[in-house]
């Protein structure tokens, strides 16, 4: 799961036509600004809060000046994910300020996993925030915002029993078709794994998936909206599990061979899944599935033994490159993604070496990589042979440098290969479009507005620093 900290404007939304409080006040419709920052769990949530607020009169914007209430939806993984917010804060404060002396109030959240780790700590340094509301509870958002509306200073950080997916809205059909032919569905939260570097058991809480019903009429509801492909999400989402229709035991193998019978879904996805996690069931649905793509990101961390016990990541690099390649039989086109931390504590130089070894082995057609970043609280933070910050910072060079020679040559390999291609969004010039390969790249074609949603025949002529070009396949006969 990616966790480049994006600046996305709010999920583009129609303004909700039922009961809207801030007219029935007489009042102009109110405004709210989202930032996400984070992983797409953090986008999906984002688009939900979204709706939930549409309800009370809110309608989305990407001014931040004339937003009546400001939402940081934060990331706690890394520490400098989590400094981020509250220089962002500090800014916030200041916009607070200048228009309140203009007499216009503007109200601050915080939600996300910064909201569920800081909680109280974050009206101590953050004295401008108005809410503070964690993953678990964005239900009682509107609650919280009225309250805060009263003059509290409101922090809802429970991990609440109720479901928070039953009660938040499900956008109609309309704002869907908005919102563009791809989308994110949360299917599974938070995570019982605890990997010793990791945040986010602790700020999302135990491990809990979605009922088929309730995925099943999203699902549902998203392609009515003309949605073509979903990803499904999770912090885990391979530990995915539920009940069939007989109250068999469901995994995420057969949640897929349920979904790819939805009519008008072609494109099914899923991230992000750890190793340990990947059933037969899984395995042979990706070679079943015409609609589940060839494209896994299976985080491996490390591709030293030591260094993935002492992460307590539950598997060899053996077992690691056993299971991709028992993925590549029943799918040779699978491109593979992953992410990796340089630097855990006590990681050597041979280490490292293990871990670039791995990374030629499998041969990966995208890559994400940090430095390992101490989190307060992990088991991580407490061990001894904390790695010098140089050294970290040398080692992901070399790393990243594989990585993207490793992105490149994938990238190349497509040049001259046919390929099916979702028309997405319109491209940088007229009459041209961004597509999207089975492969997840983002390819340019020439091709109409009014074709977007379409999956068309191309052939990958070249490929650009992000990004490949393409010509439809029939005119190059
Ligand atoms: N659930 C996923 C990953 C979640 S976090 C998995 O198990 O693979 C996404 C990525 O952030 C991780 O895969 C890891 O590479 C990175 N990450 C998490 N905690 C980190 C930390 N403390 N320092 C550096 N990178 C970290
Ligand atoms: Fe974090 Fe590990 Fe859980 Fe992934 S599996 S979310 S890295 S604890
Ligand atoms: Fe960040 Fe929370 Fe996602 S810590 S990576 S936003 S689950």
């Amino acid at each position: 799961m990616t966790q480049d900290s994006a600046l996305l404007p709010a999920p583009k939304a129609i303004p909700h036509e039922g009961p809207n409080e801030a007219l029935r006040d007489g009042s102009n419709s109110r405004k709210v600004f989202i930032k996400t920052y984070g992983c797409q769990m953090n986008v999906y949530d984002s688009t939900r809060m979204s709706d939930a607020l549409a309800r009370d009169g809110y309608e989305p914007t990407d001014d931040m000046e004339e937003a009546d209430l400001v939402l940081l939806n934060t990331c706690h993984i890394r520490e400098k994910a989590a400094e981020k917010v509250y220089s962002a804060l500090g800014r916030l404060r200041e916009m607070k300020k200048k228009k309140a002396a203009d007499g216009r109030e503007m109200m601050i959240g915080v939600a996300g996993c910064v909201a569920q780790a800081e909680g109280e700590e974050i009206l101590r340094r953050a004295p401008a925030v108005d809410v503070v509301i964690g993953p678990q509870t964005y239900h009682r958002l509107p609650e919280a915002l009225r309250r805060a509306k009263q003059g509290q200073r409101v922090v809802d950080t429970e991990y609440a029993i109720e479901d928070k997916f039953e009660h938040l809205p499900i956008a109609e059909s309309r704002k869907i078709r908005a919102r563009g032919v791809t989308a994110f569905l949360t299917v599974q939260e938070g995570c019982d794994k605890f990997c010793t570097f990791c945040v986010v058991p602790y700020t999302r809480g135990s491990e809990v998936s979605r009922p088929v019903s309730q995925i099943v009429e999203e699902a549902e509801k998203l392609a009515e909206g003309g949605v073509r492909e979903i990803t499904l999400l999770g912090q885990n989402v391979n530990a995915w599990h539920g009940a069939g229709p007989r109250g068999e035991a469901w995994s995420l193998g057969d949640l897929l061979y349920r979904l790819a019978e939805i009519p008008g879904l072609a494109r099914l996805r899923y991230t992000t899944s750890h190793p340990r996690d990947m059933d037969d069931r899984l395995i042979n649905a990706h070679r079943d599935l015409r609609a589940l793509m060839p494209y896994l990101h299976l985080p491996v961390q490390s591709g030293s033994d030591r260094i993935l016990k002492a992460m307590n990541r539950r598997h060899t690099a053996a077992e690691y490159l056993a299971l991709i390649a028992r993925i590549r039989t029943v799918r040779p086109d699978i491109a593979l993604s992953g992410d990796f931390i340089t630097g855990f504590p006590g990681e050597t130089d041979k280490d490292f070496e293990d871990t670039l070894r791995l990374v030629e082995e499998v041969r990966y057609a995208q890559a994400f990589s940090f430095k390992y970043s101490t989190r307060p609280g992990t088991p991580g933070a407490e061990l001894k042979d904390q790695v010098p910050e140089e050294i970290k910072a040398e080692r992901l060079e070399r790393l990243q440098m594989l990585l993207l020679k490793q992105q490149q040559e994938f990238a190349e390999s497509c040049i001259g290969k046919e390929i099916d291609l979702l028309l997405e969004k319109p491209g940088r010039m007229p009459e041209q479009l961004i597509g999207r390969s089975p492969w997840l790249q983002s390819v340019n074609v020439d091709a109409k507005a009014s074709q977007i949603g379409d999956i068309i025949k191309v052939r990958i002529t070249g490929t650009g620093t992000n990004s490949l070009f393409a010509e439809r396949a029939e005119a190059a006969v």
